[in-house]
Protein backbone atom coordinates (compact mmCIF):
# COMPACT_ATOMS: atom_id res chain seq x y z
CA UNK A 1 0.00 0.00 0.00
CA UNK A 2 1.59 3.69 -0.87
CA UNK A 3 2.71 5.60 1.72
CA UNK A 4 1.38 8.86 -0.23
CA UNK A 5 -1.56 8.41 -2.95
CA UNK A 6 -2.50 11.84 -4.33
CA UNK A 7 -6.15 10.52 -6.52
CA UNK A 8 -7.33 13.60 -8.82
CA UNK A 9 -6.37 16.15 -6.91
CA UNK A 10 -7.18 19.51 -7.71
CA UNK A 11 -6.36 23.01 -6.02
CA UNK A 12 -7.47 25.73 -6.84
CA UNK A 13 -6.69 29.18 -4.79
CA UNK A 14 -9.51 31.85 -4.30
CA UNK A 15 -10.20 33.72 -6.92
CA UNK A 16 -9.54 31.24 -9.38
CA UNK A 17 -5.82 30.16 -9.52
CA UNK A 18 -5.58 26.74 -10.43
CA UNK A 19 -2.29 25.81 -8.84
CA UNK A 20 -2.74 21.86 -9.55
CA UNK A 21 -5.48 20.20 -11.67
CA UNK A 22 -5.55 16.72 -11.42
CA UNK A 23 -2.36 14.98 -10.05
CA UNK A 24 -2.23 11.48 -9.51
CA UNK A 25 1.04 10.09 -7.59
CA UNK A 26 1.70 6.91 -5.67
CA UNK A 27 4.62 6.84 -3.19
CA UNK A 28 5.47 3.84 -1.74
CA UNK A 29 6.89 2.87 1.44
CA UNK A 30 11.02 3.10 1.19
CA UNK A 31 10.50 5.51 -2.21
CA UNK A 32 13.12 8.12 -2.70
CA UNK A 33 11.53 10.63 -5.33
CA UNK A 34 11.97 13.99 -5.91
CA UNK A 35 10.02 16.59 -8.06
CA UNK A 36 10.97 19.22 -10.05
CA UNK A 37 9.54 22.18 -12.42
CA UNK A 38 9.17 25.47 -13.15
CA UNK A 39 8.45 27.90 -10.66
CA UNK A 40 5.00 28.76 -9.85
CA UNK A 41 4.17 24.60 -11.03
CA UNK A 42 2.68 23.53 -8.03
CA UNK A 43 5.48 21.87 -6.28
CA UNK A 44 4.63 23.22 -3.00
CA UNK A 45 1.58 22.86 -3.46
CA UNK A 46 1.38 19.65 -3.80
CA UNK A 47 4.07 18.89 -1.14
CA UNK A 48 1.73 20.37 1.68
CA UNK A 49 -1.74 18.48 0.39
CA UNK A 50 0.69 15.04 1.10
CA UNK A 51 1.46 16.32 4.09
CA UNK A 52 -2.15 17.22 5.21
CA UNK A 53 -0.91 21.19 6.28
CA UNK A 54 -3.60 21.94 3.39
CA UNK A 55 -6.47 20.13 1.84
CA UNK A 56 -7.27 19.83 -1.50
CA UNK A 57 -10.25 21.27 -3.54
CA UNK A 58 -11.45 18.61 -5.46
CA UNK A 59 -9.64 14.40 -5.18
CA UNK A 60 -8.01 12.80 -2.51
CA UNK A 61 -5.21 12.47 -0.52
CA UNK A 62 -4.71 8.98 1.03
CA UNK A 63 -1.82 8.67 3.77
CA UNK A 64 -1.35 4.98 4.68
CA UNK A 65 -4.39 4.34 2.75
CA UNK A 66 -6.65 6.28 5.01
CA UNK A 67 -8.74 8.67 2.90
CA UNK A 68 -7.63 12.21 4.99
CA UNK A 69 -11.29 13.84 4.09
CA UNK A 70 -12.51 11.44 6.75
CA UNK A 71 -10.30 12.90 9.38
CA UNK A 72 -11.24 15.85 11.78
CA UNK A 73 -8.63 18.31 12.50
CA UNK A 74 -7.32 16.84 16.08
CA UNK A 75 -7.08 13.71 14.26
CA UNK A 76 -5.24 15.25 11.05
CA UNK A 77 -2.64 17.31 13.43
CA UNK A 78 -2.11 13.53 15.00
CA UNK A 79 -1.61 12.18 11.58
CA UNK A 80 0.97 14.49 10.83
CA UNK A 81 2.47 14.91 14.13
CA UNK A 82 3.37 10.56 13.80
CA UNK A 83 3.45 10.05 10.01
CA UNK A 84 4.70 13.30 8.20
CA UNK A 85 8.23 14.76 8.83
CA UNK A 86 8.95 18.17 7.30
CA UNK A 87 11.94 19.58 6.18
CA UNK A 88 11.76 23.48 4.88
CA UNK A 89 13.89 25.83 2.81
CA UNK A 90 14.09 28.22 5.70
CA UNK A 91 14.73 25.59 8.52
CA UNK A 92 11.50 27.07 10.48
CA UNK A 93 12.98 26.37 13.75
CA UNK A 94 12.33 27.99 16.77
CA UNK A 95 14.74 30.95 17.47
CA UNK A 96 13.91 30.81 21.41
CA UNK A 97 14.46 27.10 21.70
CA UNK A 98 17.62 25.57 22.14
CA UNK A 99 18.93 22.44 19.29
CA UNK A 100 18.06 19.83 21.66
CA UNK A 101 14.63 21.69 22.49
CA UNK A 102 13.73 22.12 18.83
CA UNK A 103 14.25 18.59 18.48
CA UNK A 104 12.45 17.47 21.16
CA UNK A 105 9.36 19.76 20.65
CA UNK A 106 7.80 16.91 18.24
CA UNK A 107 7.81 14.29 20.84
CA UNK A 108 6.64 16.69 23.54
CA UNK A 109 3.28 17.21 21.34
CA UNK A 110 2.99 13.70 20.24
CA UNK A 111 2.83 12.82 24.54
CA UNK A 112 5.99 11.48 24.36
CA UNK A 113 8.72 14.02 25.29
CA UNK A 114 11.81 11.86 24.43
CA UNK A 115 15.27 13.67 25.19
CA UNK A 116 17.42 10.62 24.55
CA UNK A 117 16.00 9.88 20.73
CA UNK A 118 16.32 13.83 20.13
CA UNK A 119 19.82 13.49 21.52
CA UNK A 120 20.69 10.60 19.55
CA UNK A 121 19.34 12.00 16.67
CA UNK A 122 21.51 15.42 16.61
CA UNK A 123 24.78 13.18 17.12
CA UNK A 124 23.60 11.24 14.20
CA UNK A 125 23.48 14.00 12.09
CA UNK A 126 26.91 15.70 13.83
CA UNK A 127 25.47 18.15 15.97
CA UNK A 128 26.38 16.14 19.46
CA UNK A 129 28.52 19.21 20.55
CA UNK A 130 25.90 22.31 19.61
CA UNK A 131 22.93 20.97 21.81
CA UNK A 132 23.01 23.73 23.50
CA UNK A 133 23.08 26.35 21.39
CA UNK A 134 20.12 28.49 19.86
CA UNK A 135 19.87 28.37 16.01
CA UNK A 136 20.72 31.82 15.45
CA UNK A 137 23.97 30.40 16.68
CA UNK A 138 24.68 27.95 13.65
CA UNK A 139 25.56 27.83 10.20
CA UNK A 140 22.70 27.48 7.52
CA UNK A 141 23.96 23.57 7.04
CA UNK A 142 23.90 23.14 10.95
CA UNK A 143 20.36 24.60 11.04
CA UNK A 144 19.19 22.13 8.13
CA UNK A 145 20.95 19.11 9.79
CA UNK A 146 18.61 20.11 13.49
CA UNK A 147 15.52 20.26 11.03
CA UNK A 148 16.06 17.01 9.58
CA UNK A 149 16.90 15.64 13.02
CA UNK A 150 13.65 17.55 14.19
CA UNK A 151 11.59 15.72 10.88
CA UNK A 152 12.79 12.62 12.05
CA UNK A 153 12.07 12.22 16.10
CA UNK A 154 8.83 10.87 16.12
CA UNK A 155 9.69 8.25 13.60
CA UNK A 156 7.80 9.04 10.52
CA UNK A 157 6.86 7.40 7.89
CA UNK A 158 7.39 9.91 5.11
CA UNK A 159 9.79 12.91 4.82
CA UNK A 160 8.79 16.01 2.96
CA UNK A 161 11.70 18.22 2.37
CA UNK A 162 10.69 21.66 0.47
CA UNK A 163 13.92 22.92 -1.72
CA UNK A 164 16.05 21.68 1.78
CA UNK A 165 18.96 22.54 0.06
CA UNK A 166 17.67 25.95 -1.48
CA UNK A 167 19.17 27.95 0.51
CA UNK A 168 22.66 26.43 1.01
CA UNK A 169 25.80 26.98 -0.82
CA UNK A 170 26.93 23.99 -3.19
CA UNK A 171 28.80 22.03 -0.92
CA UNK A 172 26.55 22.39 2.33
CA UNK A 173 23.67 21.70 0.21
CA UNK A 174 25.46 18.49 -1.33
CA UNK A 175 25.98 17.47 2.30
CA UNK A 176 22.65 17.47 3.25
CA UNK A 177 21.62 15.63 0.46
CA UNK A 178 23.77 13.37 1.23
CA UNK A 179 22.59 12.64 5.01
CA UNK A 180 18.65 12.77 3.55
CA UNK A 181 19.83 9.89 1.31
CA UNK A 182 21.57 7.85 3.43
CA UNK A 183 18.97 8.06 5.99
CA UNK A 184 16.74 7.19 3.75
CA UNK A 185 18.34 3.94 2.58
CA UNK A 186 19.53 3.40 5.84
CA UNK A 187 15.92 3.82 7.86
CA UNK A 188 13.86 3.17 4.96
CA UNK A 189 12.46 6.77 5.63
CA UNK A 190 10.35 7.39 2.59
CA UNK A 191 12.24 10.72 1.22
CA UNK A 192 10.17 12.99 -0.89
CA UNK A 193 12.52 15.98 -2.23
CA UNK A 194 11.39 19.05 -3.70
CA UNK A 195 14.13 20.66 -5.88
CA UNK A 196 14.93 23.37 -8.92
CA UNK A 197 18.38 21.41 -9.43
CA UNK A 198 18.29 18.94 -12.06
CA UNK A 199 21.69 17.29 -10.27
CA UNK A 200 20.03 17.27 -7.04
CA UNK A 201 16.46 15.47 -9.04
CA UNK A 202 18.96 12.84 -10.24
CA UNK A 203 19.57 11.44 -6.66
CA UNK A 204 16.51 9.89 -6.30
CA UNK A 205 15.02 6.82 -7.56
CA UNK A 206 11.89 8.33 -9.45
CA UNK A 207 11.80 11.59 -10.51
CA UNK A 208 8.36 13.64 -11.41
CA UNK A 209 8.51 16.59 -13.77
CA UNK A 210 5.61 19.28 -13.16
CA UNK A 211 4.27 21.77 -15.28
CA UNK A 212 0.94 24.25 -14.85
CA UNK A 213 -0.23 22.11 -12.11
CA UNK A 214 0.42 18.74 -13.26
CA UNK A 215 2.29 16.12 -13.72
CA UNK A 216 3.86 15.53 -16.97
CA UNK A 217 6.26 13.26 -17.25
CA UNK A 218 7.84 10.62 -14.64
CA UNK A 219 11.91 8.70 -14.68
CA UNK A 220 12.41 5.86 -13.04
CA UNK A 221 15.93 5.13 -12.58
N1 LIG B 1 -1.86 30.84 -0.69
C1 LIG B 1 -1.96 31.08 -2.00
N2 LIG B 1 -2.94 31.85 -2.49
C2 LIG B 1 -3.07 32.09 -3.82
N3 LIG B 1 -2.24 31.57 -4.75
C3 LIG B 1 -1.23 30.80 -4.31
C4 LIG B 1 -1.02 30.52 -2.92
N4 LIG B 1 0.06 29.71 -2.80
C5 LIG B 1 0.51 29.51 -4.05
N5 LIG B 1 -0.25 30.16 -4.96
C6 LIG B 1 -0.10 30.13 -6.43
O1 LIG B 1 -0.19 28.76 -6.84
C7 LIG B 1 0.75 28.45 -7.85
C8 LIG B 1 1.67 27.32 -7.39
O2 LIG B 1 2.46 27.78 -6.29
P1 LIG B 1 3.54 26.86 -5.58
O3 LIG B 1 4.03 27.60 -4.39
O4 LIG B 1 2.96 25.52 -5.35
O5 LIG B 1 4.67 26.76 -6.71
P2 LIG B 1 6.11 26.09 -6.66
O6 LIG B 1 6.18 25.14 -7.79
O7 LIG B 1 6.39 25.58 -5.30
O8 LIG B 1 7.07 27.35 -6.98
P3 LIG B 1 8.55 27.68 -6.43
O9 LIG B 1 9.48 26.80 -7.19
O10 LIG B 1 8.72 29.13 -6.80
O11 LIG B 1 8.57 27.46 -4.97
C9 LIG B 1 1.47 29.77 -8.14
O12 LIG B 1 0.82 30.37 -9.23
C10 LIG B 1 1.27 30.57 -6.88
O13 LIG B 1 1.29 31.95 -7.16
MG1 LIG C 1 7.76 26.09 -3.80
Amino acid sequence: MPVVECRNVWKIYEPKVPALRGINLKVDSGEFISIVGPSGCGKSTLLNLMGCLDVPTRGRVLIGGCDTRKLGDAELSRLRREKIGFVFQFFNLIPALTVLENVVLPTVFSGRKDPKKAKKLLEAVGLGSKLRRKPAELSGGERQRVAIARALVNDPEVVLADEPTGNLDSETGAAILDLLSSLNRETGVTLVLITHDPEVAKRAERIIYMKDGKIVREVRK
